[in-house]
């Protein structure tokens, strides 16, 4: 046997795309290297964007450093989970206690820890389309398969309840839910995740919530936490430090298990062995969690009229508006806008090959609403991180280049050079 061979790698894998940091990403690095200068929209980083996260934070991090040499227990500081279950006490939250509260390696972390103490191979997981797409990578990285179900873009985005009870069958395990939503914006009533959960009762399904972005939030939408609505029924809640404490370096994430302790033992159990095999998370990050939680508001200022990330949503709103070639179902929460191509400039459209064009004529890098494994090609994410100007430009250039897109799809090609084409 020869010893030359290529090295195989894991066969699922070629299911698996985060085009977030894919080819595009690539290119745009080699377009730097070259000396371009480009605006990057791609990743929801708000310390690449000039946030830093809270002076508060930084400082519960320096007073402790002298106490963070050690692993620490494998759920997470005994103190940071504490203060987490009082938090989500306080939110109504069931059955929550610090036992039950697994602190991570960012949200990814927990993700993929939560998906395998749960799936057998052939399980399937509802997932939402357009999804984050670690969602999906977990699920298949952990021998399961995501069922899509529908977020359209002309139902605002919003799930379809009869929708995902159609997807159950009898390998269904959990139903994912990302509230606000990435990449779409969407936030949910509450009356649609009371008819999600009573969904997820019916078929004893595990409620899997994406609360992220909990406190991002726009123009007076309500975030509605799930857990409290869930009651019993067996929930996890996951959230972090990366988005509304602008902290994604620290990679500091927690996922709060909830629903009738009796039901969900061996499952803690389950996630207790999983946290003990990769020994715990990033220690001098878990110090900020109790500032974090005991602190005070730093977000909704930034998500107000004048604030930041509100006035870098208004510019896309409004270019959008304005824009001939655009249409967008209003971003109600997160970092994200996901506006849809139409019209002319639409003919014949393929996502990826517009960011493509877009980065090498234009210096702007989107993300193709493919990557966040939709069926249709015609959208694209961009991050509401930067600067209101910086945001408005990148629509003047999008502009520009759909226009161009337009006319070619619109252009009488004369009879003669037709002729002379066959
Ligand atoms: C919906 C969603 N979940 C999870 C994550 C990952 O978060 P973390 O930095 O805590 O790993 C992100 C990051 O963008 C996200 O958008």
């Amino acid at each position: 046997m020869s010893t030359e061979q290529p090295l195989r790698v894991r066969e699922r894998l070629s299911e698996v795309r985060y085009e977030i940091r894919g080819e595009l990403n690539r290119r745009a690095h080699a377009l730097e290297a070259a000396g371009r200068k480009l605006i990057k929209l791609n990743i929801g980083n708000p310390g690449a964007f000039g946030f830093r996260a809270p002076a508060h934070l930084q400082r519960a991090i320096v007073d402790h450093i002298d106490h963070t040499d050690p692993y620490t227990h494998q759920l997470g500081l005994p103190a940071a989970r504490e203060a987490l279950a009082s938090a989500y006490r306080a939110r109504n939250a069931p059955h929550v206690d610090s036992d039950r509260v697994f602190v991570g390696n960012g949200v990814s972390e927990l993700i993929d820890m939560t998906l395998r103490a749960l799936l057998n191979p052939g399980d399937e997981v509802l997932v939402p389309s357009p999804d984050y797409p670690l969602w999906s990578a977990a699920t298949i990285l952990n021998d399961g398969r995501p069922v899509y179900y529908r977020c359209a873009p002309d139902n605002g985005f919003m799930p379809d309840p009869v929708e995902i009870e159609n997807l159950v069958s009898s390998r269904t395990r959990a139903i994912v839910l990302i509230n606000p939503n990435n990449p779409t914006g969407a936030v949910y009533p509450r009356e649609l995740l009371e008819r999600i959960v009573a969904i997820a009762a019916r078929h004893g399904l595990l409620l899997l919530v994406d609360e992220i972005y909990d406190q991002v939030l726009y123009d007076g939408a309500a975030f509605e936490p799930l857990a409290p609505l869930a009651g019993d029924h067996p929930c996890i809640t996951f959230s972090g430090l990366s988005k509304v404490h602008r902290a994604c370096g620290w990679r500091v994430g927690w996922a709060i298990l909830t629903g009738a302790p009796s039901r969900t033992a061996d499952y803690r159990n389950a996630l207790d062995l999983l946290s003990g095999l990769r020994l715990c998370a990033n220690v001098a990050g878990q110090y900020a969690i109790a500032a974090a939680t005991g602190g005070p508001d730093t977000i909704s200022a930034l998500c107000a009229p004048g604030g930041r990330l509100y006035e870098t949503r208004r510019a896309v709103v409004e270019a959008c508006a304005a824009s001939g070639h655009l249409r967008l179902v209003q971003p109600r929460g997160a970092l994200y806008a996901f506006p849809s191509v139409v019209g002319p400039a639409a003919r014949g459209f393929d996502d990826h090959a517009f960011a493509l064009e877009l980065l090498e004529t234009e210096d702007v890098l989107i993300v193709p609403g493919s990557s966040f494994n939709v069926p249709y090609h015609d959208h694209f994410r961009v991050t509401l991180l930067p600067q209101a100007e910086t945001m408005r430009e990148v629509f003047v250039r999008i502009e520009r280049a759909l226009d161009r897109r337009a006319e070619a799809a619109t252009k009488v090609v004369p009879l003669k050079s037709r002729n002379a084409a066959a």
